[in-house]
């Protein structure tokens, strides 16, 4: 695995590996969530390459960037484990060096739910994944479900900018007890900790009742009251999986989101409810090319 520094360095080093590419794009702090999306990135490409880049452009200034989470050893360590070719973990200058003044502002998909309580967020997240993209020139980029909204916007910049690049979107990893792995869970205490797995029982339940036929006010209002203290709600809402429109009436297909907070913590899950016919509109199934290969 070669860990390079600078966009030119990384660009030349990827333009070296054999295609197709895949890219995992990660702020650190890895768990079993990020190693799902690179052990899948291994299945299905010739190489791999994932950047580590902890981006304050996407953090608001009264959000958590100087405590997140960052474990450059441990991380390097666990990208060479999986077997990938490229790192790139550039320094926040490389990235954004002092003149830097362009960014990559999505429409309306990136001003509700998560662009609405973090104002700004998914610029800074189109931004660098844009540039992440130009560094390493990727077939395939590889996105977890847990951050839906996210995977949205991206695909929405892909079409917009003509991008070449696939996007690959990968199923939440959870703990067993159903809560979502995010570096952030470390900021969890005991309590919070306890009550967390009650956020993805109320999605879950929801999505339940919308598969069911349940009227969508009472469905709604059944699946808040699951929510334990000392959690609490700062959205749940039934959408259209692709636009993020909200559903008048509860239809499939539809995905359930939601946020709460912990205190000063903010979690983040989603759960899809497929279409009649089975099939899921979010997740991306495993390619076929992989398909014999170990
Ligand atoms: P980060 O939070 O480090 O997540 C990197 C990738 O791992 C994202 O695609 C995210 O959706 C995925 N991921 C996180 N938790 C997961 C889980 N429990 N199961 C499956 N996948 C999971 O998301 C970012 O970084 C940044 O916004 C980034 C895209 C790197 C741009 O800065």
């Amino acid at each position: 695995m070669r860990t390079l520094k600078t966009a030119e360095s990384a660009r030349a080093a990827a333009r070296g590996l054999a295609r197709p590419l895949g890219l995992v794009p990660t702020m650190g702090a890895l768990h079993a969530g990020h190693r799902s999306l690179l052990d899948r990135a291994r299945r299905e490409n010739e190489s791999v390459a994932a950047s580590l880049f902890v981006n304050p452009l996407q953090f608001g200034p009264d959000e958590d960037y100087s405590r997140y989470p960052r474990s450059f050893e441990s991380d390097a360590a666990q990208f060479e484990s999986v077997g990938i070719e490229l790192l790139y973990a550039p320094s926040v200058d490389e990235m954004y060096p002092p003149s830097f003044s362009t960014s990559v502002v999505v429409g309306e998909i990136g001003r509700t739910f998560e662009g609405a309580v973090r104002r700004g967020h998914f610029a800074g997240v189109a931004t660098v994944v844009a540039k992440l993209l130009n560094a390493i020139e990727p077939t395939r980029l590889y996105l977890g479900q847990k951050d839906i909204q996210q995977t949205a916007v991206l695909r929405r910049m892909v079409r917009d900018l003509d991008l070449a690049v696939e996007i690959v979107v990968c199923p939440t990893v959870r703990e067993s007890d159903g809560l979502a792995l995010s570096s952030r869970n470390s900021y969890l205490d005991e309590l919070q900790r306890v009550a967390a797995p009650s956020f993805h029982r109320a999605l879950a339940a929801l999505a339940e009742s919308i598969e069911r036929g349940a009227d969508s006010n009472a469905a709604l209002t059944a699946a808040r009251l699951l929510l334990e203290p000392p959690l609490s709600w700062e959205y749940l809402a039934v959408i259209d999986p692709l636009t993020f429109e909200l559903h008048e009436k509860l239809r499939r297909p539809a995905l359930v989101i939601g946020a709460v907070r912990a205190g000063s913590t903010r979690l983040i899950d989603n759960v899809v409810v497929k279409a009649a016919d089975g099939v899921d509109p979010i997740l991306t199934p495993p390619l076929l090319q992989a398909a014999g290969r170990g």
